[in-house]
């Protein structure tokens, strides 16, 4: 064979001797079929010029890649791979992180409303919920002061994520939905940790913390009519329902959620918050027209977000819901890294806490 010894103090140098072995065979196999018409020692080169290049290229995006996502990590005292490693969280919650609305079990036969049931619930909340929200459901659990978003004060008894009237106790479907799916942009992520069944045990102790579910009678679910015109004529006559409704005064005209009220607001707890900002924000209730009407058509509760039902009317209402879609940010299509760079610092600290097996 021929006098390859050009190379491979190159070879050797650059990648080992693993790379300069390979070159030898493939070296040996192509100069064997097309022998004659290129000279070999050029050849040689040639392969070891693209293999550097390929090595070079992969390890600047390899490196880049990875100090980002250690970067990220490291702001809540965590690593990447690991016990819990972010990676490893990541894919179970993949949909919720690229800003989906999950589906929901209510096919699932759910446990009864018993006496067993609530202390099981009880037993769930305390080592699952109460490090955020507290032991007695206060809102006061030990991770709270990390986080931006508070955690809910159950023993108040409002509930801002309902498909019932201004002021009513949600259904415990309504609760169930938000346990399944999370809220988006929060530490309150979806628990595809716990069976459908404790859930819903979970769902019956968190209405034993208020006297708000003591009426028997129950609250009346609030119908999301279904669309009767286009996308796009929807919009464009939402826009003037968000006018109408001077929606602005809050969320601002653009919807960034600088209106002149911005820094006006409380909460029901005489705490400080602010209106969403549609466009650089995942809406905490997902991206569904569903959710987004029941928000505007029902309010949130304990928020100054109030129901809309008796400014604007059903159709209004649609309409300004796909108008709120179709500014608001939009999950990223950049796969893993785009989902890493629009996590939020609290659905981050969320994913360790959960990780951590409470
Ligand atoms: C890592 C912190 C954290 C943990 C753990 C946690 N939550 Fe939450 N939860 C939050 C935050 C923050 C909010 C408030 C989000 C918002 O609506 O602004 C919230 C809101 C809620 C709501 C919405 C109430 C409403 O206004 O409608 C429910 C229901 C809820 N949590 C149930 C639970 C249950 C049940 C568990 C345990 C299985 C749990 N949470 C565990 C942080 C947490
Ligand atoms: C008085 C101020 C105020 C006005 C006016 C107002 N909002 Fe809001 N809105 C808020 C606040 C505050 C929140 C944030 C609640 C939270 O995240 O806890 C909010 C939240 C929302 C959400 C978000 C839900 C999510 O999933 O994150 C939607 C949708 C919404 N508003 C739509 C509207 C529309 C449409 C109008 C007009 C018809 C309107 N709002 C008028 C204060 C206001």
């Amino acid at each position: 064979m021929s006098d390859n010894t050009n190379c491979k103090p190159v070879c050797r140098t650059f990648m080992g001797g693993m790379v300069s072995k390979a070159g030898e065979s493939w070296h040996f196999l192509v100069s064997g079929a097309i022998s004659g018409r290129i000279p070999e020692i050029k050849m040689r080169c040639i392969v070891n010029f693209w293999q550097r290049a390929f090595l070079f290229v992969f390890l600047i995006i390899a490196s880049v890649t990875s100090c980002y996502v250690y970067a990220q990590g490291m702001g809540d005292g965590m690593g990447m791979m690991g016990r819990g490693g972010v990676m490893d969280a990541m894919s179970q919650n993949q949909a919720f992180f690229d800003g989906k609305t999950l589906p929901i079990d209510l096919a699932t036969p759910r446990p009864p409303e018993s006496v067993a049931s609530i202390a099981a619930g009880s037993k769930i909340f305390k080592e699952r919920c109460a490090v955020c929200h507290g032991e007695k459901g206060d809102g006061k659990g030990e991770k709270a002061k990390d986080l931006v978003v508070k955690p809910w004060d159950f023993t108040f008894g409002w509930f801002k994520w309902r498909s019932t009237g201004s002021g009513e106790a949600p259904t415990d479907e309504d609760i169930f939905k938000t346990v399944s799916r999370g809220l988006h942009g929060t530490a309150m992520l979806p628990r595809s940790d716990l069976t459908t069944g404790q859930k819903w045990q979970v769902v019956y102790y968190l209405k034993t913390l208020s006297d708000f579910f003591e009426d028997e009678e129950k609250p009346k679910v609030v119908a999301v009519p279904s669309p009767t015109k286009s996308v796009e004529e929807y919009v464009a006559m939402g826009s003037k329902a968000y006018k109408k409704a001077k929606c602005y005064e809050c969320h601002g005209h653009e919807g960034y959620g600088d209106g002149e009220k911005m820094d006006k607001l409380k909460d029901d707890w005489r705490r400080p918050i602010l209106p969403t900002n549609f466009r650089e924000q995942i809406l905490k209730r997902g991206l569904n027209i569903e959710e987004i009407y029941l928000s505007i058509a029902t309010g949130l509760n304990g928020t100054p977000m109030l129901s809309y039902s008796h400014i604007l009317n059903d159709d209004e209402i649609l309409a300004v819901s796909y108008y709120i879609r179709s500014i608001s940010k939009k999950p990223s299509r950049w796969g893993m890294l785009g989902r890493m760079m629009n996590m939020t610092r609290d659905e981050r600290t969320g994913m360790m806490i959960i990780m951590d097996g409470r």
